[in-house]
């Protein structure tokens, strides 16, 4: 299985080094535009071959598509990363042309790929991609939800003091510090809710800092952060790749899912060697269906920004 990861950086080549050491594809190729960076990332990866025990051959390469041939997933990274005090809104025009020619690129030498965008403001450059590519919305998927409800689940393993591999929650909606939803009422700790251990107020604490945690992570590093998005690339790369049918928290293309329409954001979805396999239908309150709502209306203005 191969995977082609458009953007060297730091994302990028945090997502290659996990896809290799986790065995996850046999064949990773990083393209960037900077001439001999990829090329670089992709040899001091290869060089813990024999350290960490993986067969992943990874390969670099500098603007050269037919490289790229054959993918099975196209992971887009390309774009410049929020710098502090940026807003992920403010890096729309920048980012909707290197996405935009990047999707076309990468389509000619593989037809088939299913696509996975990073690159921010995710949602609205997903929405692009779909718009741009055409292609059906199995095929398109926005990777946000991932990170978001891993850093849920940190915060909720902080409050609980408790491991984070024990505790279960997902984060909806739009991939934004004002749009994102935290669903703190369905979170659990081995299977019993997570209330039954916080207070109202402890869990709006989580609820805040999950909703701010990409900004906190860039505040404190200068730029926006890399381990958790490069991990949660790869998971959703690896529940696709091998046909896991995980269900993840993604952002995908909505007719009439959540009451919501010609859009995409994050909603828990089924993910398998189609792409998209499913969007499944949780049951929302009627505070979470109006923060659902609130949060559409967020990503719509900035698919809106997009277009003038
Ligand atoms: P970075 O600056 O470290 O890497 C971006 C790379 O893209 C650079 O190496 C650059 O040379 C390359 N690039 C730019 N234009 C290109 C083009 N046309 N073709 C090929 N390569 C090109 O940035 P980082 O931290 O890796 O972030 C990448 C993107 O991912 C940013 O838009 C960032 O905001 C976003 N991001 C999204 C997350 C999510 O949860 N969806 C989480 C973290 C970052």
């Amino acid at each position: 299985m191969k995977v082609t990861i458009v953007g060297a950086g730091n994302v990028g080549a945090t997502c290659a080094d996990v896809i290799s050491y986790r065995g996850i594809a046999s064949e990773v190729v990083l393209l960037d535009i900077r001439e001999g960076f990829a090329e670089g990332k992709a040899m001091d990866i290869m060089q813990c071959a024999t350290n960490t025990g993986f067969d992943t051959m990874v390969s670099g390469v500098t603007n050269d598509y037919s490289k790229t041939a054959n993918s099975d997933v196209v992971v887009i990274t390309s774009g410049i990363p929020r710098k502090p005090g940026m807003t992920r809104e403010e890096l729309i025009g920048i980012n909707a042309g290197i996405v935009k020619s990047v999707a076309d690129n990468v389509l000619t030498h593989s037809p088939n790929a299913i696509i996975v965008v990073v690159s921010n403001p995710m949602d609205t450059m997903t929405y692009l991609t779909l718009k741009a590519t055409g292609l059906p919305k199995n095929r398109i998927i926005g990777m946000g939800g991932a990170l978001d409800s891993s850093r849920f689940k940190y915060y909720l393993s902080k409050a609980l003091d408790k491991p984070s591999n024990d505790i279960s929650g997902m984060v909806i909606g739009g991939h934004g510090d004002t749009t994102m939803i935290p669903l703190t009422r369905l979170a659990s700790y081995n299977g019993i809710p997570v209330s039954q251990f916080l207070s109202e107020d402890k869990l709006k604490e989580v609820f805040e800092a999950t909703k701010v945690g990409g900004a906190t992570l860039t505040g404190l590093l200068g730029t926006s952060a890399w381990y958790a998005p490069g991990a949660s690339v790869a998971y959703l790369v690896d529940s696709i790749l091998n046909d896991q049918k995980k269900m993840i928290a993604c952002s995908v293309y909505l007719e009439g899912e959540y009451g919501q329409n010609d859009i995409c954001m994050g909603v828990p979805c089924i993910i398998g060697k189609n792409g998209l396999e499913e969007i499944v239908d949780i049951k929302l309150n009627d505070a979470e269906k109006e923060l659902f709502a609130k949060s559409a209306d967020a990503v719509r203005a900035m698919n809106g920004d997009l277009k003038s």
